[in-house]
């Protein structure tokens, strides 16, 4: 990927300090600009940003220790190396103290200046880095494999494959628990990208005034809260991957912006006036038929296109059950780590394929999971899986949920069954309400009062 070079913001009030370092500076490869006075930096700074700042000390009208002030402010990720005739430690320690990255007196050796603005951009690369690592860590990534072998899970994994190495933009639609995070991580990874962040974020857990500013970031005041000024994931993601999942989820008022950005590669920070640049390739994920929620008004057609260059389909798990055997060893060997992986009777197989699975691979993870402790030997017997009752897996010969021994048909009353029937669905999920709610036909309102008249705790 064409990368642009490194910038440098040089600010000196003599023109005879700036010509000899604008000429070393720019046949290093570096793009170089410069600024004479302290206040026309901060003029520059303000449409321009920099991946790092040269900056005399004395200077009219603005000095360059309020420059460094303004940068620290604003430009968090700007390195500044102090140039200054001054000697003077105590000013020396206050430059440090706000942050700059080194206090240079002139006159100075030009190699070791060199030697300088290298390190100090190998440090800002790997704080970026850091910042990055962070998100990736706090959204959970998983490194774990795509596993089947299912005619419908190849093709899919084909179109993927063809479409990673793109800059396309690209939509993931499937059921929940289907994969699409994995997915979209794959994506990523298969990329050229791959060195770079990728981060995520889930459009339907932010409340929406705080969206915008996740995305975009926002300057220091922008709102009650914003004691300072803030990147988005936009930026942070420069060079890499955003993730939007739940795409469907994200706010009117915020998606104009979006398309804006996927249009142009340009976005303001909440209550900035500059149009920034980043460089981001977009993999949204949606649970919903995006094309209904354009119908009923919920989102923008023209964002629609944008985000959908490439749709990537994703099959539930009841159109790819010969998987289920590759995917329950490979959730056993994962339970097991170091250790011997137990194995599944055949019987419990048997029923494993004839579940109509709902909540899809998450659910079938779960349910093994859950197995992989229950159980008290190396086998897992169908007791072990603590399916919930399904008209389907009733109907198949009574052989549903065991370990709580209710049967449809036997005497007992209707709520005694629904409260089995909630309990049931919550364990074999995880206790993932939103998948839970799903499969019972129940708002996550209502599923939560029902949890609550019940007294249904996740140990029971
Ligand atoms: N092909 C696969 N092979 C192995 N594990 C998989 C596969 N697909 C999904 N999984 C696992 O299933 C779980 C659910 O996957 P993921 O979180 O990507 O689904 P999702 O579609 O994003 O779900 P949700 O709609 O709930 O956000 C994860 O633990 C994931 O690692
Ligand atoms: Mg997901």
């Amino acid at each position: 990927m064409a990368k642009q070079p490194i910038s440098i913001l040089a600010v000196d009030d003599e023109e005879a300090n700036l010509d000899p370092l604008m000429r070393v500076l720019g046949l290093e490869g570096y793009y170089v600009q410069t600024a004479s006075d302290g206040l026309e930096a901060i003029n520059v700074l303000q449409t321009l940003p920099f991946d790092l700042i040269l900056l005399d000390i004395r200077m009219p009208r603005v000095d360059g220790v309020e420059v460094l002030r303004y940068v620290k402010d604003q430009h968090l990720d700007t390195e500044v190396i102090m140039l200054s005739a001054v000697q003077d430690v105590k000013t020396a320690v206050e430059c440090m103290k706000l942050g700059a990255y080194y206090y240079l007196t002139k006159p100075y050796v030009i190699d070791d200046l060199l030697g300088l603005i290298g390190r100090a951009l190998d440090w800002k690369r790997m704080i970026v880095h850091n910042k990055a690592l962070k998100r990736q860590l706090a959204y959970g990534q998983s490194s774990s494999k795509m596993i089947g072998k299912s005619k419908c899970f190849l093709e899919m994994l084909d179109l993927a494959l063809r479409a990673a190495p793109t800059d396309a933009s690209i939509l993931i639609q499937g059921g929940s628990g289907t994969g699409k995070e994995l997915v979209a991580e794959f994506l990523h990874s298969n990329s050229p990208r791959k060195e770079q962040p990728f981060l995520a974020l889930n459009c339907s857990s932010i409340p929406e005034a705080l969206l915008e500013s996740e995305l975009f970031g926002h300057e220091k005041g922008a709102f009650t809260d914003a004691k300072s000024m803030k990147e988005g994931l936009v930026e942070m993601a420069n060079g890499g991957t955003l993730f939007l999942d739940e795409i469907g989820d994200m706010a009117l008022t915020v998606q104009p912006k979006l398309l804006r950005f996927l249009q142009t590669g340009e976005f303001r920070r909440v209550g900035g006036n500059k149009n920034l640049r980043s460089d981001v390739r977009i993999i949204s994920a949606s649970n919903k038929d995006l094309r209904q929620a354009t119908i009923a008004g919920r989102f923008r057609e023209d964002l629609l296109y944008r985000i959908n260059v490439v749709t990537v389909l994703l099959p539930s798990l009841r159109d790819r059950k010969d998987d289920i055997p590759l995917l329950v060893e490979h959730f056993l060997k994962g339970h097991a780590g170091q250790g011997e992986p137990k194995r599944l009777d055949g019987k419990a197989l048997e029923l494993l394929m004839k579940y109509d699975w709902p909540g899809n691979i998450r659910e079938l993870e779960n349910v093994i999971e859950r197995a992989a402790v229950l159980s008290q030997d190396n086998m897992i017997y169908v007791d072990d899986l603590a399916l919930p009752l399904t008209p389907r897996t009733l109907s198949e010969g009574g052989s549903g949920p065991s370990r709580g021994g209710i049967l449809v048909g036997s005497a007992i009353s209707l709520d005694e069954i629904e409260v089995a029937h909630v309990r049931g669905v919550l364990q074999s999920v995880g206790w993932n309400k939103k998948t839970a709610a799903e499969i019972l036909g129940l708002s996550v309102k209502t599923l939560y009062s029902k949890i609550q008249a019940y007294g249904l705790t996740e140990a029971k």
